[in-house]
């Protein structure tokens, strides 16, 4: 069964915790507390050395903790050819796959593969990307992630100089009255996530600011859902 990205309300600030941050090993244990915690979807960063910096986890290791949740699986793909493995990651449990501008497939041939393999579909630039390189496909995915950090790492810190492409691409969905979502991810946390909803963004990814908060899990959400519920009643949304 698939859990499904366009079920999740539409009104309120979704937040993913990374799994990036998690105790990988007791990552079965950490998603379950996760998910007890109150998290609207859980992100997995599946980094391949070439496309990032860095070599995180991949199929094996979804597939392994697809049975310890019912949030829908927010797969973060910083890998080349993401096309090529849509349908693994697919069948290894995951929900939705966010694919990078910047890797070597046609945007075109990655959404197609994407939505062959019976995912949502979302397309990721880095911070040196703009905005406007996303205009084109915007009616063909669910969600655009801007990256707030350069991917590769958890913990950095959150560049505030991204907000004007999270700006300018809520303007452009909402012209366009398409139904999809706006995704920030890294150096989220209960202070910055004010900034990244005020300027649209209605997703966040939140890493180090839930697996470490040093009051707990459920606290560092319940503090997340806070901060954003107080904005909306702020701007009287
Ligand atoms: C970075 C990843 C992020 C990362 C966020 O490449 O895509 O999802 O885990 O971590 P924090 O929230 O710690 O910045
Ligand atoms: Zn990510």
């Amino acid at each position: 069964m698939k859990y499904d990205l366009r079920q999740l309300d539409f009104g309120r600030i979704l937040v993913s915790p990374s799994v990036l941050a998690a105790d990988f090993g007791r990552l079965n244990e950490d998603i379950a507390a996760v998910t007890a915690a109150g998290a609207d979807l859980l992100h997995l960063d599946v980094m391949d050395g070439h496309l990032v910096p860095n070599i995180s986890f991949g199929v094996p290791v979804i597939k392994s903790i697809r049975s310890k949740s019912q949030l829908v699986f927010d797969t973060h793909l910083m890998i080349a050819r993401p096309a090529r493995y849509a349908k693994s990651f697919a069948q290894a449990g995951a929900d939705h796959l966010t694919f990078h501008l910047e890797s070597d497939d046609d945007p075109k041939a990655a959404i197609s593969a994407i939505r062959e393999a019976g995912c949502t579909v979302g397309i990721s630039i880095k911070p040196a990307t703009p905005a406007e390189a996303v205009f084109p496909f915007l009616e063909l995915v669910d969600l655009v992630l801007v990256m707030t950090v350069e991917p590769g790492f958890g913990g950095q810190s959150f560049m505030a100089d991204m907000m004007p492409k999270v700006r300018c691409l809520r303007r452009e969905i909402t012209k366009r009255q398409l139904p999809v979502r706006l995704q920030t991810d890294g150096g989220v946390d209960e202070n910055t996530i004010k900034t990244v909803a005020a300027n649209g963004c209605d997703v966040v990814v939140a890493g180090t600011a839930v697996f470490r908060h040093p009051e707990g899990m459920k606290i560092a959400i319940d503090r997340l859902h806070a901060a954003t519920s107080l904005l909306n009643a702020e701007v009287g949304a």
